[in-house]
């Protein structure tokens, strides 16, 4: 028998599809010194390092409302908005390294005591790492939108995902969503109203609170439409 005849490795065979994939970007030195000093500060320490869901009233040193943004790239919304919005407490979930290194430096420039960071799959960090019904807000400003028919299926909105972010909503709480990707957000539209438990999306227009990113000006470059929604979760 060789190794082809040998059954798959159930781990790999149901390990779970990922809406990433990670890119070997170079940290600058900048980078690797706020990785290494201002994580401790800034980081919260990830699930594989043994570490347990963090208590987030003493990572932050209060009890405030909390929006987490899923996929920050280098933090450009996720440090503008909690800039503007002293009163809630901001955490971003991202898995590029540079992109992280990018966001500590800024939040230490910025003197920012509102923005805490995860360094591991934002889906995992959802289910296992904060509470049910704590958030105010979820943020996914220019997910990957997986152009292929056969990737579809590593797009972070699906039910199931909006089905999590439901349970970790608070009642009163919302999705804010943007994509430049117009087959993407059809889709996204179409998983919220399916789920029966978000509002009809509204379009914050020229209103809304967050500042242009990397990939969003990239879109434009490109010429692509921009989507942009913030859907109401519904009492239950
Ligand atoms: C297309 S970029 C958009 C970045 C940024 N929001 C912007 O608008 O410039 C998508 C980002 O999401 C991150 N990402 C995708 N899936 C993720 C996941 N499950 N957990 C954490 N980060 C994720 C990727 O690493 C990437 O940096």
């Amino acid at each position: 028998m060789d190794s082809n005849d040998l059954p798959a490795n159930p781990e790999s065979r149901h390990r779970e599809i990922r809406s990433y994939v990670l890119r070997a970007g170079r940290l600058t030195r900048a980078q690797e010194r706020a990785l290494a000093e201002l994580w401790p500060r800034y980081g919260i320490p990830a699930a594989e390092t043994g570490a347990g869901p963090p208590d987030l009233d003493v990572v932050f040193g209060r009890k405030a409302p909390r929006i987490l943004e899923i996929g920050i790239g280098n933090g450009a919304a996720l440090l503008s908005m909690a800039a503007h919005d002293p009163g809630r407490d901001y955490l971003g979930a991202e898995v590029h390294a540079p992109g992280i290194g990018h966001c500590l430096l800024e939040i230490e420039r910025l003197g920012l005591g509102n923005v805490r960071l995860f360094m591991e799959d934002a889906v995992g960090v959802l289910r296992d790492r904060l509470p049910d019904a704590s958030l105010a807000g979820l943020h996914l400003f220019f997910p990957d939108p997986w152009h292929k028919k056969r990737h579809h299926k590593r797009r972070l909105v699906q039910a199931p995902f909006v089905a999590l972010l439901s349970r970790k909503l608070a009642a009163d709480g919302y999705f804010h969503v943007a994509t430049d990707w117009p087959p993407y957000a059809e889709h996204i539209a179409a998983v919220l109203a399916a789920s029966g438990t978000f509002g009809e999306g509204i379009d914050p227009a020229s209103n809304s609170p967050r500042p242009l990113t990397r990939f969003e000006a990239r879109g434009q470059r490109l010429g692509h439409p921009i989507w942009e929604r913030i859907y109401p979760r519904r009492r239950a």
